[in-house]
């Protein structure tokens, strides 16, 4: 492997783990070669979209033990965005399991420390046959993973988004606040045409208003004024980001007001900074924002606030920094 260039592509880590589902019922999971899987053509995800995914990262500590970052709270969203997409889901047991297993199994795949992680991706779909519009008879629960390094091709480099007024993401009382796999097609339009115009991805607004922020497509938005950090609130169309949440956390520890609240996109005007947060994107700063034409730039690099928000949050999953707080489990 060449790990001084990694990006986010996907190289198949060896096993992926299976665990299938009929009548509420998870029987015992199993490892298994990475490869394709047998679904039928009626299967509900092919069909209606009936399926979610989580991402989550295991990271190789400088001393060599392997590491995840909060797996519980991913299997808390996970349990969650099957209740929305009338699925049933395993139990935060079940989950943790799945995922060790896989990381373990893939231990070889996980980078060497300061060089990326390895991205685990748990998928839940209606893998069960149905015609007519209704919840699948069988489900399987699905992990496989790959090493990825940055996101976006800029490295660790501000990004340009660009502000959406004509698709949105999510509508009050639709899926956009789990993590349903049928939210991420449709934006595929707006972030090709956003990249063919050169910027990195492209920020959504709320689609009652067409006024306030909403999130990226791959990650949630923050934006800095003063002492004041502030974030969409959480309040069904924004996805509850594991990253999101723990970045709220340590920005208090470090003395910031921390507001999730409805932000007009007016406010980018008077923001000293903005940035992103995801399990992919960690923690990700904007150097612009281009909306109606015209282009807003805000403060990035070493002395930026996002720069100490993200060197605190790696150095916490990667072992650099003490955890107090319990997010990180050894495997
Ligand atoms: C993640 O950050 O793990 C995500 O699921 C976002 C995805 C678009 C890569």
């Amino acid at each position: 492997m060449d790990w001084d260039n990694l990006g986010f592509g996907l190289t198949p880590a060896d096993y992926m783990y299976t665990m299938k589902c009929s009548n509420d019922y998870f029987e015992k999971g199993r490892l298994s070669r990475y490869g394709k899987i047998e679904l039928s053509p009626s299967s509900g995800v092919l069909n209606y979209g009936q399926g979610l995914f989580e991402g989550m990262k295991a990271y190789r500590k400088e001393d060599g033990q392997l590491v995840l970052f909060r797996p519980d709270q991913n299997a808390i969203r996970l349990q969650t965005g099957a209740e929305r997409m009338c699925m049933p889901s395993p139990s935060i047991d079940q989950f943790i399991d799945a995922v060790k297993q896989t990381a373990l199994a893939n231990k070889r795949w996980v980078p060497p420390p300061g060089k990326g992680s390895l991205y685990i991706r748990p998928l839940l779909v209606g893998s069960g046959p149905i015609l007519g519009l209704a919840p699948a008879p069988e489900y399987t629960f699905l992990v496989f993973a790959s090493p990825v390094g940055n996101y976006f091709k800029e490295g660790l480099a501000p990004l340009n988004l660009y502000v959406e007024d004509e698709f949105h993401r999510a509508t009050p009382g639709g899926a956009g606040g789990v993590k349903a796999i049928s939210n991420y097609a449709p934006v595929l339009k707006a972030i090709s045409r956003a990249k063919n115009r050169g910027f990195s991805d492209v920020l959504y607004l709320d689609s009652v208003n067409k006024k306030n922020l909403e999130e990226v497509s791959s990650c949630n938005i923050f934006i800095l004024k003063g002492n004041i950090i502030s974030t969409p609130a959480t309040s069904g169309t924004i996805l509850a980001g594991i990253t999101r949440k723990s970045i709220i956390e340590i920005a208090s520890d470090c003395g910031f007001q921390v507001e999730e609240r409805a932000i007009p996109v007016d406010e980018l005007l008077e923001a000293d900074e903005v940035f992103c947060t995801g399990t992919a994107v960690v923690v990700a700063p904007v150097g612009s924002i281009t909306y109606r034409g015209k282009r807003i730039e805000f403060k990035t690099g070493a002395q930026s606030v996002s720069r100490e928000l993200y060197s605190t949050l790696v150095g916490i999953q990667t072992g650099l920094i003490k955890d107090n707080k319990g997010w990180t489990v050894e495997i």
